[in-house]
């Protein structure tokens, strides 16, 4: 049987695959060695930056498994991309890759007040291997190309995909193409396009899923890629 990808909401019981598999993914990101520089990683150690990892996870999932007036409340989606491969006695599911995406903010939250404003209120927790004033200044350029090129309530409109992560043992096996499809169709339903700023090494996966690059920027070395997939409208 040929592998099977199938996507399902995520539990608290994946945290620590998800940070596993999120920490192999992200190995090579050059924002990601901007932001955790190798230098604090070994002043510091990874203890510290694990734990906020997995608590940062733990609370995104929290939402996820709430009551019914949570979910109602709840705008970031954690979804889990689970391979199944094999047959009978040697079938085994492996989790893949994860991804979060997130719908429009509420209209009468600030503009830009999703991802990275959000992620302010657990300043005073950020770990000691991150470099704070480069995440800062990296979160708040890629708000400003968004607003420059999308508009200044961007994140008002759109649906966005914040985190896209594939296990590495994994790759090219359509896990990233399932995890972009589950957002791009539930965006689509709810009569929204979506928008993601990608890394080199993601803007291949969306370009071949339909999406277009409306600006770029380079960052640490990376380009930075603003994209979007708009849903057809009439007369297209
Ligand atoms: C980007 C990433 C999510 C892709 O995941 P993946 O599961 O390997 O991608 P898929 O197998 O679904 O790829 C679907 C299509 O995208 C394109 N694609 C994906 N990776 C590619 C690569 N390395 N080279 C060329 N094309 C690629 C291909 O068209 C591919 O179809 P094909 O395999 O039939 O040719 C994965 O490489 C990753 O986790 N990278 C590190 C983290 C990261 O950069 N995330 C994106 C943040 S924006």
């Amino acid at each position: 049987m040929a592998p099977s990808v199938l996507v399902r909401p995520g539990t608290l019981a994946d945290a620590e695959t998800l940070i596993r598999v999120g920490y192999a993914a992200y190995r090579d990101d050059h924002i990601t060695h901007a932001k955790f520089p190798e230098h604090l990683r070994r002043k510091y150690g990874m203890t510290e930056e694990m734990a906020w990892r997995l608590r940062t996870m733990k609370r995104a999932l929290a939402a996820e498994d709430g009551d019914q007036a949570e979910k109602k409340k709840k705008t970031a989606h954690v979804v889990v991309a689970v391979l199944r491969s094999g047959e009978g006695d040697d079938e085994r599911e492996d989790v893949a890759g994860w991804a979060i995406w997130r719908e429009p903010a509420q209209p009468n939250a600030k503009p830009g007040a999703s991802a990275p404003e959000k992620e302010k209120k657990d300043e005073d927790e950020l770990p000691p291997s991150m470099d704070k004033e480069v995440a800062a200044r990296f979160d708040a350029a890629m708000v400003a190309l968004a607003r420059r090129h999308l508009g200044e309530t961007y994140d008002q409109e759109y649906w966005m995909l914040q985190v896209l992560a594939v296990d590495p043992k994994f790759h090219r096996r359509g896990v990233g193409k399932a995890l972009v499809q589950w957002g791009v169709e539930h965006a689509f339903r709810a009569g929204r396009d979506v928008q993601l700023t990608a890394s080199p090494a993601g803007r291949l996966l969306y370009l071949s899923q339909g999406f277009e690059v409306v600006a770029e920027e380079t960052h640490h070395g990376a380009v930075c890629s603003l994209m979007v997939k708009r849903r057809k409208r009439d007369g297209d």
